[in-house]
């Protein structure tokens, strides 16, 4: 192990693998039409969304991040048995006890291995990186998996059509683990969160959990409620200024990035944080037309696609990017 320029000893941390999971089922835009009053000309220029996948019976969020994680496994080339601790981040976890993690590492024979459910909305893949980034350069832990998996339709609406059009169900795990090479790992990272905005987006359960103005809720609880606009306005401003403040800290440019990762919330919003960065086709991945917004899942499996597609290599930097419910907010900088 290295010294680090603090003189003690530095831990790097390396991106050993990445595995994704879907349901089998598809809805499209043509779907969807003969549920709600929308159509697939409306879909695609506001969202540009063109299907999604949705869990049928017995596909949990558990299964999918059962299946992404045993293929991360098998992508890192390592035994279950190696991993030290799972984060896994969900906004629909099966129940509040046990975590949706614990059971989702027995099953993939890595017990006792550490396990927490993570629940930070969109935003909490990329928190599970900040963290999973943090545990490995303490030097405590060696190996940990980050998992985003969601199952989004069970609390959908199927009758709002002001919702039910964006959301998909999907996983994807990546694990990290630690390298002799200080300078590999998170660079900078940030996690933000202003609370006083929670009732721009929710899933009340009961009565008391609703905002003191009702406006907007549909009547229906265990659904998710949202205001679409000003969660737009707010994650165009705030991914924009949270990019450019970690660009900043650790003295990097946009062109020195290899990609950004951002989370799939619309693309009129990544279309124009694209532009605002003079970013290259390609350089910001984009793929909500293929899956919708899948919550914390949306960024493994933009990072699989890059993986997959060869189009990373060891020393590259990639800037992952997240806004979601809480609100919450983060990056995190990482040379591969
Ligand atoms: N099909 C057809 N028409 C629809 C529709 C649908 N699925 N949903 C809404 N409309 C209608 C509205 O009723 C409204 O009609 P009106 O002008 O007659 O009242 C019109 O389209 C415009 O609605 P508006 O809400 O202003 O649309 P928008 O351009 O803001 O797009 C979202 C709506 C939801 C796609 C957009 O606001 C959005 O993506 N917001 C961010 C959501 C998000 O990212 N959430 C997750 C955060 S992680």
């Amino acid at each position: 192990m290295s010294t680090g320029p603090d003189g003690r000893a530095g831990v790097g941390v390396r991106l050993a693998g990445v595995g994704t999971a879907l349901p089998t089922r598809t809805l499209t835009n043509e779907d969807l039409a003969g549920l709600v009053d929308t159509n697939d000309e409306w879909i695609t220029q506001r969202t540009g969304i063109k299907t999604r996948y949705i869990a049928e019976n017995g596909t949990t969020t558990r299964s999918l991040a059962v299946d992404s994680l045993r293929a991360a496994i098998d992508d890192a080339g390592m035994q279950p048995g190696e991993l030290d601790m799972v984060l896994l981040a969900t906004m629909t976890p099966e129940m509040s006890c046990p975590s949706t993690a614990a059971r989702v590492v027995h099953e993939v024979g890595a017990s006792p291995a550490g396990a927490m459910d993570l629940a930070a909305a969109c935003s909490g893949f990329v928190y599970g990186l900040n963290h999973a980034a943090a545990l490995i350069q303490t030097g405590h832990y060696k190996t940990v998996a980050v998992i985003g998996s969601e199952t989004l339709s069970k609390i959908t609406n199927y009758e709002d059509r002001r919702t039910c059009i964006l959301f998909g169900d999907a996983a994807g795990a990546a694990i990290l683990t630690a390298d002799d090479d200080p300078a590999r790992g998170c660079l900078a990272q940030t996690m933000r969160s202003e609370g006083s905005l929670w009732g721009e987006l929710y899933v009340p359960r009961t009565p008391d959990d609703l905002p003191e103005s009702h406006d907007g809720f549909t009547g229906r609880f265990n659904t998710l409620q949202m205001n679409g606009q000003e969660v737009f306005k707010f994650a165009v401003t705030t991914t924009q200024s949270i990019i450019d403040e970690t660009l900043e800290n650790a003295g990097v440019t946009p062109t020195d990035l290899a990609a950004v990762i951002p989370h799939q919330s619309n693309r009129r919003i990544l279309e124009l944080v694209k532009k605002r960065m003079d970013l290259p086709d390609g350089k910001l991945v984009i793929n909500i037309d293929k899956y919708g917004n899948t919550s914390a899942a949306s960024v493994p499996l933009c990072l699989n696609e890059k993986r997959r597609a060869g189009e990373l290599s060891e020393g590259d930097l990639v800037l992952f990017v997240a806004i979601g419910g809480g609100m919450c907010w983060t990056t995190s900088l990482w040379r591969l």
